[in-house]
């Protein structure tokens, strides 16, 4: 390999930067070029590169964002797009490329190193932590810790005026954040997709919360839940239990910024650093993922294969447990 082309794709997420400067800090160590590919695949058709060197990624490590920039592109759908890609990457003498970001992203590196036999390694960055092969995404830390001192400050509010707080979090299709800050946080209730439990359960919830004597109450809303979204529950629930005083909080994009954690740093290094030794190597399609605080590389197919992401089953018990 002469030269690895690196880019972001999809939602940014906390901790590209750091894989960024893993990646080329790991290449240009073992004497092998790297072009950063501006706006993830949009970029790669509109020849949008910049030559990379130790310095481009000096203090980056602890910025959120990404600075290669991201974008969803529909163009690359095309097979148009991508030959057009395709031939820019020629000219700039690319032949292996480091992909960052979620699903989607995995998604079209998959059909584009196929379709052009050119190697790909991806590593997951999206905080939705909703990706086959890892037990955690880059970001997805952040984002929790982010989420936790979020609902800190409403419980205060929420304690201080004895009221119900609905607060909706992010995750796409995934109750990972909702579950998993729902647990940080100490919430009463969470509302997650995976389990497309009702509201009238949650209406059990609340009373039994009363019953014990709660005046204050915080119920985490998972974005992906089936039921319609934190303003529509929180009417619902008005409807059925009057007296309760409900105020809701849509976090919203603020979970996806901000400086990468400690965790999000170092695993973020860690793959981006085996992403290129896997490419030395002559791996041609991977994914990087940690489990049990090993780096493991899952084949691209085999991640792309298993969609069905599951909760942790101890994780939900014991958010069960804590509310009763
Ligand atoms: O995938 C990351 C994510 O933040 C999801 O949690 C959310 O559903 C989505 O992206 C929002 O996308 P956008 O930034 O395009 O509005």
């Amino acid at each position: 390999i002469n030269r690895i082309g690196v880019f972001t794709s999809g939602g940014d997420a906390p901790g590209m930067n750091a894989a960024i400067r893993a990646v080329v800090r790991t290449a240009i160590y073992n004497d092998i070029a790297v072009t950063g590919i501006y706006h993830g695949y949009q970029g790669m058709i509109e020849g949008s590169f910049i030559e990379m060197n130790r310095r481009s990624v000096s203090s980056i490590i602890q910025k959120g964002g990404t600075i290669l920039k991201s974008a969803r592109c529909l163009e690359f759908k095309t097979k148009e797009g991508r030959q057009l890609a395709y031939n820019n990457l020629q000219e700039q003498g690319i032949d292996a490329l480091v992909a960052i970001g979620g699903d989607g992203t995995f998604t079209g590196a998959d059909f584009f190193s196929k379709e052009y036999d050119i190697p790909v390694m991806c590593i997951p960055g999206t905080i939705d932590n909703d990706l086959y092969g890892t037990d955690y995404t880059l970001g997805y830390d952040t984002a929790n810790n982010t989420v936790i001192e979020a609902i800190d400050k409403i419980r205060d509010t929420a304690s201080s005026h004895s009221r119900v707080f609905f607060v909706e979090v992010m995750g796409r299709d995934s109750g990972c954040i909702a579950l998993n800050a729902g647990i940080g946080g100490g919430a009463e209730a969470i509302l997650l997709p995976e389990l497309n439990s009702g509201i009238d359960s949650l209406i059990e919830e609340l009373e039994f919360a009363e019953s014990r004597k709660k005046t204050s109450m915080i119920v985490i809303i998972a974005e992906g839940d089936k039921n319609g979204g934190a303003y529509n529950v929180a009417k619902i629930v008005k409807e059925k239990i009057n007296h309760l005083d409900i105020k809701v909080s849509i976090l919203g994009h603020l979970q996806r910024g901000g400086a990468p954690s400690s965790f999000d740093r170092v695993l973020a290094t860690r793959m981006g650093y085996n992403a290129v030794n896997e490419l030395i190597k002559g791996n041609t399609r991977g994914t990087l993922g940690i489990r049990g605080n090993q780096i493991i590389i899952t084949p691209l197919e085999e991640a792309l294969n298993n969609k069905e992401f599951k909760l942790d089953e101890e994780l939900l018990e014991i958010a069960n447990v804590m509310n009763k």
